[in-house]
């Protein structure tokens, strides 16, 4: 049976005989820590009481990757959310049990080509019996349970984990969380040097990854001579992090700009108090952000307009507000703003917000 195991009441549960001081240095100890750090800290010890190889000490067998201190990192926010995990990998279930109790109301999904993985399934675990290469499996499972966090502790074999990912991070939900594992396995010393090396066969699995990871550091919006695909998979990642062996792959939020609103109106506010020159400045940047991602178009126009009575001639003023005319359909007002600029509607345009898109991706 999976129980939830909380640290505290764990700790709180001992108040007999000498225990009782140590214990309670433990639990002083306890308060001075985050919620995340306490987090991180049970995820740790409780993995390392299921077994298997993520926590801070190796037991009987032959490593601790030490992995559950980043995963509590990058999976903090979703430890109380109905989320799908998946785990590609179940073996003996140790790592599943462990993130049912780590996940308050998620539902762990293991993914195993082994048939008796199947037995390991119990309330929040469900375990689903096929290979990780295989297409039309990992669609129906995602079909059955959308994965908001896919772990890859499978074959450890380099075209399994490049085709699971591939398949995989386009299903995964915005905002969710790609994590590879056991990196170790695909580097090999060549002399001097510890070089990426295919475990398995194909491009080493570091390899692949490394190039979405240049990519991002020149902030590149697309792969140069990349098929469609990849570039569909490159303009999905938000960040990349390396941690002890262990690629965690962030796939972007769906931008919420709206929410930026009340904080632009509330400092707007604000700074009307420092005067009328920086309140304008403040209100056509404001503007900018409306137009730029296509949110409120009367309250861009209205800022528009009284920026263009407190400060006519500043520049962008009237080309932000004929932009913002023509895409409301006001196209007499935008016309005769024009003409009273010296504009031609025609030639209006908003600039494109700022992506260094010139740099080739170096191959
Ligand atoms: C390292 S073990 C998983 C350990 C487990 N995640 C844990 O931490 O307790 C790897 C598992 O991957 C499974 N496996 C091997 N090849 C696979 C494939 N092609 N597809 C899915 N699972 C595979 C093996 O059967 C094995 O159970």
């Amino acid at each position: 049976m999976i129980r939830h195991i909380n640290l505290d009441e764990i700790l709180n549960s001992f108040h007999s005989g000498e225990k009782k001081v140590i214990q309670q240095s433990c639990i002083e100890k306890n308060v001075e820590l985050t919620l995340r750090e306490k987090d991180a800290i049970e995820l740790d010890v409780v993995g390392i009481l299921d077994g298997g190889d993520k926590a801070s000490i190796r037991g009987v067998i032959p490593c601790a990757w030490d992995y559950y201190r980043h995963y509590s990192e990058a999976f903090g926010a979703f430890r109380n959310e109905n989320i799908n995990v998946f785990e590609i990998g179940v073996s003996s279930g140790s790592s599943l049990k462990t993130w049912a109790s780590y996940f308050k109301s998620a539902t762990l999904v293991g993914i195993d080509i082994d048939p008796t993985c199947k037995r390991f399934e119990c309330g929040p675990i469900k375990v689903r019996i096929g290979s990780q290469d295989d297409e039309e499996f990992l669609q129906a499972v995602a079909n059955e349970y959308l994965p908001t966090i896919v772990i890859d502790d499978g074959s450890h074999q380099a075209q399994h984990i490049i085709k699971s990912f591939e398949i995989l991070f386009s299903l995964i939900l915005p905002g969710g969380i790609y994590a590879v594992e056991d990196l170790a396995f695909h580097f090999a010393a060549q002399g001097e040097e510890v070089v990426p090396v295919t475990h398995g066969w194909g491009t080493p699995v570091f390899s692949y990854f490394v190039r979405f990871m240049a990519a991002k550091a020149a902030h590149v919006t697309v792969l140069d001579g990349a098929p469609p695909e990849l570039n569909k998979i490159y303009s999905e990642i938000d960040q990349i992090t390396i941690a002890g062996g262990l690629i965690i792959v962030c796939k972007k939020k769906i931008a919420k700009w709206e929410k930026h609103i009340p904080i632009f109106e509330k400092q707007l506010r604000e700074r009307a108090q420092f005067g009328s020159d920086h309140y304008s400045e403040c209100a056509l940047r404001y503007a900018e952000f409306l137009l730029t991602y296509n949110i409120n178009l009367p309250r861009a126009i209205e800022l528009l307009k009284d920026t263009l009575l407190t400060r006519p001639g500043y520049p962008n003023i009237a080309i932000y507000l004929i932009f913002a005319l023509k895409a409301s359909s006001q196209d007499v007002e935008a016309q005769q703003i024009a003409e009273e600029n010296g504009l031609k509607v025609d030639d209006v345009h908003l600039p494109a917000v700022h992506y260094p898109v010139w740099m080739k991706f170096p191959h």
